[in-house]
């Protein structure tokens, strides 16, 4: 048995680089694993202040998300986090092992801080310790993730260790699993950031909801080069951005959308890149509108996948709390 486990914040938006970093990822494991987990993180999301009726109608959008694009709740046990106190709990017994110094050195954190300054949260900063936790309840081997999670399940695997040869073995130790290629999509107004949701303007990605004309403009206002080509090369890093995305969408190769293009210019290919986008986003998005119809029944998978994740979670803190000696 396998397990493999992932989970998204329900923040405002899900974008393209959430889809092709984590999700498909994760679908893909699901076609083979045989225990899958897939949580929406609404306790990572009050890390950043949230309106509450905002907050509750994106679990619900995410939920429908996840449905519409292939999550199997009989072959993937999906739920919200926060039906689960096991979570929060197993954070803080991890506060206690984790220390200042490498909750610190967490890269994504510091990018973060050093925008918000003073004002940001103590969760912002511990929420690594979090997700580790999310990961070491349910003895997940595997995490999809995109690339900037890397760092986070690498706490993970030394929080395990170290409580491990504390308290005697408890946690497996888990694996980030990282895609070759769209697991760091860029921004499109700006190549040299990771495609955000928090991001000051909305032209920096493509929303899972764009419609056909939002996703023209925002392609045709994506930020290119001056060569004028459209030719692979890591180094030109708005073109393979948006190469790398043409790819993804078609499942092309770089090769064969470079033969595509030859002789063409960015006008061309952002026309065509647009249409592909569109259409790969089309279906999905008429599914989740028609599941978001049903919203006592999207409340209803998340709350029986947490009750399948209730039995684990507990015997594990059982386990836990013993180890170390509460109660
Ligand atoms: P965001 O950073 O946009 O707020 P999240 O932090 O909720 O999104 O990320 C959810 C998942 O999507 C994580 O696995 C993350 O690694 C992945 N992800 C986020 N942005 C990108 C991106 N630009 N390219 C690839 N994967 C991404
Ligand atoms: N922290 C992740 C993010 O911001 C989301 C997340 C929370 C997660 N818990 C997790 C991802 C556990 C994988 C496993 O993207």
């Amino acid at each position: 048995m396998l397990r493999v486990l992932t989970a998204l914040k329900p923040t405002n938006i899900l974008h393209i680089g959430n889809y092709f970093g984590a999700i498909e990822p994760f679908l893909q494991q699901q076609k083979t694993g045989d225990s899958n987990f897939l949580f929406i993180a609404d306790y990572h999301s009050i890390t950043v202040p949230q309106d509450p009726d905002e907050l509750r109608k994106n679990i619900l959008f995410a939920t429908a998300a996840y449905l519409a694009a292939g999550v199997d709740p009989e072959k993937t046990t999906l739920f919200q986090q926060s039906y689960l106190q096991e979570h929060t709990e197993l954070a803080w017994i991890l506060n206690c092992v984790a220390s200042m110094g490498e909750v610190e050195r967490m890269t994504q954190y510091k990018d973060k801080a050093r925008v918000k300054g003073e004002t940001v949260s103590v969760g912002l900063f511990d929420y690594p310790v979090l997700m580790a936790a999310d990961i070491l309840l349910y003895d997940t081997e595997i995490v999809p993730v995109g690339e900037d999670q890397k760092q986070h399940v690498e706490l993970a695997r030394d929080l395990a260790e170290r409580f491990n040869k504390r308290f005697g073995e408890t946690f497996v130790i888990p694996k980030p699993m990282i895609r070759k290629q769209g697991a760091r999509i860029m921004g499109l107004d700006d190549p040299e950031k990771k495609m955000s949701k928090s991001a000051p303007s909305e032209k920096n990605y493509i929303s899972l909801m764009d419609d056909e004309a939002t996703v023209l403009r925002k392609i045709k206002s994506a930020v290119t080069d001056s060569e004028g080509t459209i030719r692979f090369d890591e180094s030109r890093k708005a073109v393979a951005n948006l190469m790398t995305i043409y790819s993804l969408v078609t499942e092309k190769s770089m090769e064969e959308i470079e033969t595509e293009f030859a002789g063409k210019g960015y006008g061309d290919f952002k026309i065509a890149l647009a249409g592909h986008i569109t259409a790969f986003l089309k279906p999905m998005q008429d599914k989740i509108n028609s599941l978001l119809k049903n919203e006592d029944e999207l409340r209803n998978i998340i709350k029986q996948g947490a009750g399948k994740a209730r039995s684990i979670a507990q015997k594990k803190m059982i386990e836990v709390r013993k180890k170390i000696g509460v109660s």
